[in-house]
């Protein structure tokens, strides 16, 4: 998490939208996050902040009893950050890590201010080294399916969503960390990033999605043995795999993906929402009928005023001002 970005002018922004939520736990403890350093009192907190003690205790109790936070980089509006904040586990997806992270996804979707999101993970070592191990050590076989679901329906959820989601992946990205990041549409690298499905030197196998994804995104042959030696790939051969787009120094990866966001921004958004959804929802279908796909969205795109706007600008040599109609 990039704490150089924020100030007290981000917090009162967090704020204004705190209120908006309702008092969400996950803008709470970002605003935590950003706040912990100087470790205040409820008292000095409500006046930095401008809020009624009730509301600032409620933050307090909020922020400290969950796993991440997510922050927004208000100063284009175009990005949302989750920081999966578990640093002692090394982030690792425990049941409820999965259930909150899939709140805040299923919140973030809400939020038409943030087109584009980025997935990281607190600390300098670890994205996410995997699902919890110690939780699922004494699960039953009932117990193991439910959790595999729940993942699987994390990780499905952010492939099927309209916004563009990039995993920001600052350090071990193993097991549930490398499939959460396989959910992506975009993964970007630390320098010091390392990937890979090492479940089965645990005697189990991937359970949110990895023996589906990681085939479609880096073929059969390379995953195959990913899946069956379960060894950690370093980011420059993860680069060549093409299981990342892009290696960054880790200080570079959040402002890439604000780069990232600023970029996509500037594009039609129902254009972007539809070319990725076909690329998408196009890998499962036969060609032919993947191509129909493609035909109607592109049919249907025909009818929204951005295309007008945007052939109307190109012609008329200047920048598309869309507005997602
Ligand atoms: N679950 C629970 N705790 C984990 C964890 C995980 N996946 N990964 C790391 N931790 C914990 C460690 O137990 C340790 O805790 P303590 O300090 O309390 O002992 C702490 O995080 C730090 O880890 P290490 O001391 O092991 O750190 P290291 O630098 O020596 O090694 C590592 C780092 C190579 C990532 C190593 O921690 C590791 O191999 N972790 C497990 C990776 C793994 O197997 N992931 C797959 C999990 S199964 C899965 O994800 C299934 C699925 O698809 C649903």
């Amino acid at each position: 998490m990039n704490q150089g970005n924020w100030n007290l002018e981000t917090v009162h922004g967090e704020i204004f939208r705190l209120e908006k939520l309702s008092c969400s736990p996950f803008i709470a403890a970002q605003i935590m996050k950003v706040l912990e350093k100087s470790n205040p009192s409820t008292t000095d907190l409500a006046k930095w902040i401008s809020l009624d003690q009730v509301l600032t205790a409620r933050i307090l109790k909020l922020a400290n009893s969950h796993y991440y936070g997510y922050s927004k980089h208000i100063s284009t509006l175009n990005l949302a950050i989750i920081t999966i904040t578990r640093e002692k586990a090394l982030n690792a997806l425990s049941p409820d890590v999965v259930t909150e992270l899939t709140t805040a996804i299923a919140e973030l979707e809400l939020d038409d201010d943030a087109p584009v999101i980025a997935l990281t993970g607190a600390g300098d070592k670890a994205f996410v080294a995997g699902a919890d191990i110690a939780a699922m050590r004494d699960m039953n076989p009932m117990e193991a399916v439910a959790f595999s679901e729940m993942g699987a329906n994390l990780c499905q959820a952010m492939e099927t969503s309209s916004k563009t989601y990039i995993a920001a992946v600052n350090g071990f990205a193993l097991g549930g960390g490398c499939e959460v990041a396989l959910a992506c549409d975009f993964v970007y690298a630390s320098t010091k990033a390392k990937l890979g499905q090492p479940e089965v030197k645990l005697g189990i196998i991937p359970g949110f999605g990895g023996t589906q994804r990681l085939p479609r995104v880096i073929g059969l042959g390379p995953a195959l043995e990913l899946l069956a030696t379960g060894r950690h790939v370093k980011a420059d051969e993860a680069l060549r795999l093409g299981l990342v787009n892009h290696v960054y120094a880790a200080d570079q990866l959040l402002p890439e993906a604000r780069k990232l966001a600023d970029t996509i921004a500037a594009n039609g958004p129902i254009a972007v929402r539809y070319a990725m959804e076909a690329a998408l929802k196009g890998r499962s279908l036969p060609m032919d009928e993947a191509l129909w796909y493609e035909a109607n969205l592109f049919g249907l795109i025909s009818s929204t005023a951005d295309m007008k706007e945007g052939m109307r600008a190109f012609l008329e040599k200047r920048k598309a001002e869309f507005r997602d109609e």
